[in-house]
């Protein structure tokens, strides 16, 4: 990949390119980085390339001139032609991606008040690196440059690449290096387990606990796929859909497995939550409807009664912590009315039973 710089301040790219990877890079012929001079492209005898704004004002601003006649020297056919700029789109990572994928870049460094707005005709995106104002676009630029460098092919570790932040929209996991305890401090556990399974599995998990708590908003942007009414989040490092916790979503493993291998699914919609949490609470009131059948018509069954009040009992518990909160209010109270009147008939079933074997006791013994 070629990455061209136009920028008015060459030496300020001068330690950047001698240090580190991207010197590696450079070295290694993985890059080519072409600073080039914007003054060079100046046709005035002092060099000039800036001029005061029209209307008036503070700073002087880039001409149109020397900075057209720069691209229209450096751009070749496949050339993406950038403008650093705060007004533009905030970079982030699946921007560098993008970016890491062409073959030509020209990255335009402003400088002063910035750019004569005709400048914006030439150029193919404008990218801002923050919302905060620097002194000029080198800077950016570098960012720019160290940030997708780092990402082609044979420059770093491609397994390094895999779990930094910001892919798949999550934070980084936790690492730790010797020694084992620091101040009190200690290497988790299962890092010195040897169990790459445990190991992989804990990594995913803190990686989604440390983005919950720091940046919730990269959770919320992950991709979804949505399967009907199912929203799923799907982890596409690893081609598999990630168990994730979501305030207010019902939450259910699906027992038939179809194209997809789901173990875990969340419903987030609230009409569709609760039309799924009716028809699997219907499921386990249909089990419970059956036992209290028997109780009520087997005259012989002398256990049943209590094992279904106990059961009966059970089932209200689970309704309130956990279908409650999914199930409209006139729904739960019906059920609740239901469920007591069971209460009361198995009740009833069961002093009639005690009451007849009293009754044969006495009467026996008289
Ligand atoms: C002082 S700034 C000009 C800012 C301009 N007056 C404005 O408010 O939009 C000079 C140059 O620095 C660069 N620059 C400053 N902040 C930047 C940022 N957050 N992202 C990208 N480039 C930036 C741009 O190239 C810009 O033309």
């Amino acid at each position: 990949m070629k990455i061209n710089i136009l920028t008015l301040f060459p030496n300020m790219f001068d330690g950047f390119l001698t240090e580190s990877i991207i010197k590696r890079a450079v070295d290694n012929k993985k890059v080519d980085i072409n600073i080039k001079n914007l003054r060079d492209y100046s046709k005035n005898k002092h060099k000039q390339v800036d001029d005061t704004p029209y209307g008036g004002g503070a700073g002087m601003v880039l001409m149109c001139e020397p900075v057209f006649d720069a691209v229209e020297d450096i751009k070749k056919k496949n050339t993406k032609v950038i403008m650093m700029t705060p007004q533009g789109k905030q970079y982030d990572q699946k921007m560098a991606e993008k970016l890491s994928k062409e073959k030509d870049l020209l990255i335009i460094c402003g400088h002063y008040e910035g750019f004569d707005e005709r400048i914006s005709s030439i150029v193919d995106e404008e990218i801002s690196i923050g919302d905060y104002v620097l002194t000029g676009g080198e800077i950016p630029a570098m960012v720019l440059t160290d940030s997708i460098t780092r990402l082609l092919p044979g420059v770093i570790e491609e397994e390094s690449k895999d779990n930094d932040s910001f892919t798949d929209n999550l934070l980084d996991y936790p690492t730790y290096t010797k020694p084992r305890e620091y101040r009190g401090m200690k290497v988790p556990d299962v890092l010195l387990s040897g169990d790459h399974k445990k190991i992989d599995e804990w990594r995913k998990e803190e990686q989604i606990k440390k983005t919950k708590e720091k940046r919730p908003d990269l959770i919320n942007n992950r991709k979804r796929k949505t399967i009907g009414k199912y929203s799923l989040i799907e982890d596409t490092s690893k081609k598999q859909i990630v168990n994730l916790n979501m305030d207010n979503a019902y939450k259910f493993s699906p027992k038939k497995k179809g194209v997809f291998d789901v173990n875990k699914v969340m419903i987030v919609e609230p009409t569709f939550i609760s039309k799924v949490a009716k028809k699997n609470l219907q499921k386990k009131l249909g089990s419970l409807l059956n036992q209290v059948q028997i109780v009520l018509n087997d005259e012989t069954d002398d256990e049943g009664a209590s094992y279904v009040l106990g059961e009966l009992d059970r089932m209200k518990a689970l309704i309130i912590s956990l279908y409650a909160k999914y199930l409209d209010q006139e729904y739960l109270s019906l059920l609740m009315i239901k469920l007591d009147a069971l209460k009361n008939e198995v009740a009833l079933k069961e002093m009639e039973k005690i009451e007849t074997v009293n009754y044969n006791k006495k009467g026996r013994s008289r």
